[in-house]
C-alpha cells in the first residue's frame, strides 16, 4: 500500500526518545503494518526529508490511515499540517498548499517579510505565471525550512492528490526539490 521515495535534507530535530509505533485506535481495523511503516519513515526523517505516497482504491482507507498517523505524530510533538485537494470546482489553484501554509503559520508565526511574500497566495488569486509560482515556492521553502518550523519535526499531508491541480503538483515538486530532495 505504501510507496516510498527518500529525499535528503539537512536534519530536523526529533524527540530524543524513539517514538513508539502508534497503537491503532478503537474503530480502526487492521492497518498496524501500514502504521508501523509510516512510523519507521518518520524515524528516518531525522536524516532528511522523506516523501511517502499512500495509494489504494477509493474507499480503501487512505484518509483514515493518515488521520490516525497525523494525530499520533502531533501527540508525539510534531507539527502537522493537512491540505486537501478539493472535489468541488472553483477552489483557487494550489488550494491544498494554501491549507498547509495556514496550518504551519498557525503553529509557527512567520516574520512580516516572509508573510508579505506569501500574502498574494494566502489572500489573493495566487500566482498566475510560472515565474510567480517559482517565487511562491521559494517563499514556501523558506517557511518550511525556517528556524521556527525546524524546532520540531514536521509532517505535511496532501490528501486526495489524484484530484490535485497543476499548481498543487508544481508546488509539490518545487518544495521537495527546494527542501533538498529530488523530483518524485
Ligand atoms: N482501517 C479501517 N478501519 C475501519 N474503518 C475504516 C478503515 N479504513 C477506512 N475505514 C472506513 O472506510 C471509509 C472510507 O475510508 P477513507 O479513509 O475515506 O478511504 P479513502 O480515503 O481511501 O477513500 C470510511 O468510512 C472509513 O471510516
Ligand atoms: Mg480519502
Amino acid at each position: 500500500m505504501l510507496d516510498q521515495a527518500e529525499h535528503i535534507l539537512a536534519p530536523v530535530g526529533l524527540p530524543a526518545a524513539p517514538l513508539a509505533a502508534p497503537a491503532a485506535p478503537p474503530g480502526l481495523l487492521g492497518r498496524t503494518r501500514e502504521l508501523a511503516r509510516l512510523q519507521a519513515v518518520a524515524r528516518r526523517a531525522i536524516r532528511g526529508v522523506q516523501l511517502v505516497l499512500v495509494s489504494c482504491d477509493a474507499g480503501g482507507g487512505k484518509t483514515t490511515l493518515l488521520d490516525v498517523f497525523r494525530v499520533a505524530q502531533a501527540a508525539a510533538g510534531w507539527t502537522t499540517a493537512l491540505g486537501r485537494c478539493p472535489e468541488a470546482d472553483g477552489a483557487p489553484p494550489g488550494w491544498a498548499w494554501r491549507e498547509v501554509v495556514e496550518e504551519v503559520l498557525a503553529a509557527h508565526p512567520a516574520d512580516p517579510a516572509l508573510l508579505a511574500r506569501l500574502d498574494n497566495f494566502r489572500t489573493g488569486s495566487g500566482p498566475s505565471a510560472p515565474e510567480q509560482t517559482f517565487w511562491l515556492a521559494r517563499a514556501m521553502v523558506d517557511l518550511l525550512t525556517g528556524a521556527a518550523v525546524r524546532e520540531r519535526p514536521l509532517l505535511l499531508v496532501l490528501d486526495d492528490l489524484h484530484r490535485a491541480d497543476g499548481q498543487t503538483l508544481q508546488l509539490l515538486r518545487s518544495v521537495v526539490e527546494g527542501t533538498g530532495g529530488h523530483r518524485c
